[in-house]
């Protein structure tokens, strides 16, 4: 099969999840490396739904080694919350999962530092999830963060949290007048955490190259998507880690000599949720069709999606970051009943014409999409299982994508159902 990085092309919700999920019948190993429980990765077998926020969808199979990376940041309870609803529902949760040492923990004060954060922002928030995700990454890259392997060691544990909470506490207090932490209470929780989650703390960076001389095939799965990495997306309405390609790399600890291909996973129209730009945005009922179709609300907060049509200069801009050789195109199922469908291909800006994403919020801010009519289809996608017996606009719809992109299209989905899929090419 090969090691693949599976990642999404446009503002996240491309419906990772799943493709992870169906890829992860030929992988032994499905690697989680970036973001947190902002994520939320909905997985649908049957009659039953799982929303996984954490751990990779990898778990719902058996005999997976699934693995959360260094890059990831993890807030302790969400993770044994998590845990608990599998084992609720009789999945194995033991030695197939495995967290990095390194991984740096989500505290309540960064959920506090969060919500206090965005809150002063008033209309220029960025919309975050309130997960304390960005506070957590600053404090990573500040060098005072908390790691995983710290939890095991309660007085480096304690140096820490006291050093921190000077800090925090002062900013709680002087800037937000808001509540300061206690650090009795929190250590003591810290340890409770400890408990549950310590036999699963190892060095996944060993574990995964192991597996790798082993011959081992690996699944790498990210979270959120291109357009809101930290690098590369539009800062700074974006997260704070790499949900790119090269992410795999820094937050697993492998080389990119062992990547053997990158998929993107995009849907096939756009949607985001949160603030920022977004220049094919519909804000009309054509948009409010396809998030009701769609079932466009956060899987992790709720929050109606932002919905628009396929943006073929955001899809270009993923190509060439993350250097995709293969693509999946998701929900192609919600455009069916469309009479005629629209792609941006350009955005124009005064006089000119951009083929390529622009890097200014200003000029973003200010561009208008440069449309191309397509046919629509009246037929039926949903559940469709093979690539002929798509309706001939369907076909051209996606044909399209391929040529314009000039990558090579794997896999389309129609629907939630892990057998909604129509296999184009083999991935592996
Ligand atoms: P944060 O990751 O909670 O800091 O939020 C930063 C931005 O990323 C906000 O616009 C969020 O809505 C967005 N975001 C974070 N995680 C996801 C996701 O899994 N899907 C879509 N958007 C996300």
């Amino acid at each position: 099969m090969g090691n693949v990085i599976i990642v999404g092309t446009q503002w996240g919700d491309e419906g990772k999840g799943k493709i992870v999920d169906y890829l992860t019948e030929k992988a032994d190993v499905v690697a989680r490396y970036q973001g947190g429980h902002n994520a939320g990765h909905t997985v649908v077998i049957g009659k039953e739904q799982f929303i996984l926020h954490l751990i990779p969808s990898g778990i719902l199979h058996k005999d997976k080694l699934c693995l959360i990376g260094n890059g990831v940041v993890i807030a302790p309870d969400a993770l044994i919350e998590e845990i608990d609803g599998l084992l609720d529902i009789g999945l194995e949760v033991g030695d197939n999962l495995k967290i990095s040492k390194n991984a740096h923990v989500i505290m309540p004060y960064h959920i506090a530092l969060d919500n206090q954060k965005e809150a002063a922002k008033g209309k220029k928030k960025i919309g975050t999830t309130g997960r304390g995700i960005g506070p957590a990454y600053v404090d990573k890259m500040a060098r005072a963060g908390i790691k995983m392997v710290d939890l095991l060691w309660p007085d480096v544990f304690r140096e820490k949290l006291e050093s921190n909470l000077g800090e925090i506490n002062t900013i709680m207090t002087k800037l937000y007048n808001a509540p300061v932490f206690e650090i009795n209470e929190l250590f003591d929780k810290c340890m409770e955490y400890k408990e549950r989650l310590s036999d699963f703390i190892d060095d996944t960076d060993i574990i995964i190259n192991d597996r790798l001389k082993r011959g081992d095939n690996i699944l790498f799965e990210g979270a959120q998507g291109t357009l809101l990495d930290i690098d590369h997306g539009t800062y700074p309405y974006v997260t704070s880690s790499n949900a790119t390609a090269g992410g795999a790399m820094t937050g697993m600890g492998v080389g990119p000599t062992m990547i053997d291909s990158v998929l993107g996973i995009a849907k096939a129209y756009t949607t985001r949720v949160g603030g920022g730009p977004f220049p094919s945005e519909l804000n009309d009922e054509t948009g409010e069709k396809i998030r009701e179709k769609g079932g466009e609300y956060g899987a992790t907060t709720g929050r109606p999606r932002r919905c628009g049509w396929l943006d073929l200069v955001v899809l270009r801009h993923s190509v060439r970051i993350n250097g995709l050789t293969g693509l999946v195109i998701t929900k192609l199922d919600v455009l069916d009943g469309f009479d005629k469908l629209m792609v941006c291909t350009g955005y124009k800006y005064g006089d000119t014409v951009l083929n390529d994403f622009p890097k200014e919020l200003s000029i973003l801010d200010s561009c208008t999409p440069v449309l191309e009519e397509f046919n629509g289809w009246s037929e039926k996608t949903k559940g469709v299982k093979s690539f002929k017996e798509l309706p001939e606009n369907a076909k051209l719809y996606v044909g399209m994508i391929e040529e314009r992109l000039d990558v090579p299209i794997h896999i389309i989905s129609t629907g939630q159902d892990r057998d909604d899929t129509i296999i184009v090419k083999d991935v592996f």
